[in-house]
């Protein structure tokens, strides 16, 4: 069987210029390639992989349940262990009033499942979002995304939203008693991980609270410990009123998930009941993999390691040809000043046996995003593949 050509025959493809990368296996900062070829990984699946590939804790938790039982009931109606345990774990770890957990089963879904909620709870119809902000390709998460090229052949989408400026607290007049809520990714990804300012989120939520609007932060990138704390919302000060996750809270399976309050939450329940459902949410095989991935994080002293590693990151890629880096902890965007020369050089990684890619909007931005797990040698070592490429080219 030839793989890429299958691919490239039988699996519906995003773009016209697909790597193909054929994949043999992975493991912790490592993707073994078909070619026999180690390719450090400095990715992560786009921030998927948390603790690596294939880490053990995580492939114990999966074989563990898969041995108990798969899938069993839609999402909310039996009490089974491993959904409820992480939803008590993410409590427990997160802020009042973020104390209920609706699991689901990607980063899109749960954000319209987040958008749906601010609107039932709140009753209002209008919401607030950010330019140039990515929340995903569901027809609801892509009408609350801020970039029009990838909007305009999917129209009509969502209407009564409108687009803020991020950063720009002269915009917080749209914010009114009509907002049912604002959404914001806490640090902007497709946009080149743009943080807020530091006391923006600060005043975003006092303004919400005038109001009377709810905030909602996506942190499907940020989340379980990317950037030294396990969202992070709580380097700003400030809680939101409901908190989406995704992406790296599965440590590599496909999981999406809201939190609020229970004042809140509650009201998916009732006029209407069953106010969003969902089959395959808080499947115990997911859950298990993500509560494996929480309790990691959380216990093995990881979050305390990524300033060290976000600065050798820093320190190593000062380099002429680097005009400026942004991002928190191990999200960095490194701006090399055209999407051109920023994809020769990710091309040229490859060949060298280093993964880094680039990101969604702001393609002259070569994106590092790598496993949390991430050793300082290894950092070192692929630190210098993009030195040596950044000389040569
Ligand atoms: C900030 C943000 N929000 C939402 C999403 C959508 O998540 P998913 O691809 O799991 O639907 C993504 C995915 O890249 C994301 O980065």
């Amino acid at each position: 069987m030839n793989i890429q050509k299958d691919f490239f025959l039988y699996q519906a493809q995003t773009t016209k210029f697909a790597a193909g990368f054929e994949v043999e296996k992975a493991e912790g900062s490592y993707i073994v390639g078909k070619d026999g070829r180690r390719y450090l990984d400095f990715v992560a699946g786009v921030s998927a992989n948390t603790l690596g590939h294939s880490h053990p804790k995580i492939v114990n938790a999966i074989v563990e349940q898969a041995t108990k039982y798969l899938h069993v009931m839609v999402y909310g109606e039996y009490a089974q262990e491993m959904p409820v345990a992480l939803c008590k774990l993410l409590a427990e770890s997160t802020p009042a009033p973020l104390e209920i957990t609706y699991l689901v089963n990607s980063g899109a879904e749960a954000i319209d499942g987040s958008l749906k909620l601010a609107k039932r709870y709140t009753g209002r119809e209008e919401i607030i979002s950010f330019k140039n902000s990515y929340h995903g390709n569901t027809h609801g998460a892509l009408s609350v995304s801020g970039n029009e090229f990838h909007k305009r052949e999917f129209r009509p989408l969502l209407p009564m939203i409108d687009f803020i400026e991020f950063n720009d607290e002269n915009e917080f007049y749209k914010i009114t008693e009509k907002t049912a809520c604002v959404i914001m990714e806490t640090i902007q990804g497709a946009a080149g991980f743009l943080v807020p300012d530091p006391n923006y989120l600060f005043n975003l939520k006092k303004r919400c609270e005038e109001v009377g609007a709810l905030l909602i932060l996506d942190e499907i990138q940020p989340g379980f410990g990317r950037t030294g704390k396990l969202f992070s919302f709580e380097h700003f000060g400030i809680v939101p009123d409901i908190l989406v996750m995704g992406k790296g809270m599965g440590g590599g399976v496909p999981v999406g998930a809201f939190m609020s309050s229970k004042e809140i939450m509650e009201t998916l329940s009732y006029s209407p009941k069953l106010g969003h459902i969902t089959t395959f949410g808080g499947n115990p095989l997911i859950a298990a993999s993500s509560y494996a991935t929480l309790k990691e994080v959380l216990e093995s002293g990881l979050m305390d390691e990524i300033e060290e590693k976000e600065c050798l990151f820093r320190k190593l890629l000062d380099h002429p040809k680097v005009q400026n880096i942004n991002g928190k902890g191990l999200m960095l965007a490194v701006n090399l000043g055209s999407p051109e020369y920023t994809l020769e050089v990710a091309k040229k990684c490859m060949e060298k046996g280093l993964i880094v890619f680039w990101q969604l909007y702001r393609n002259e931005y070569l994106r590092i995003s790598p496993p949390l797990t991430i050793s300082l040698e290894e950092i070192r070592e692929g630190c210098k593949i993009i030195l040596d490429v950044l000389n040569d080219n």
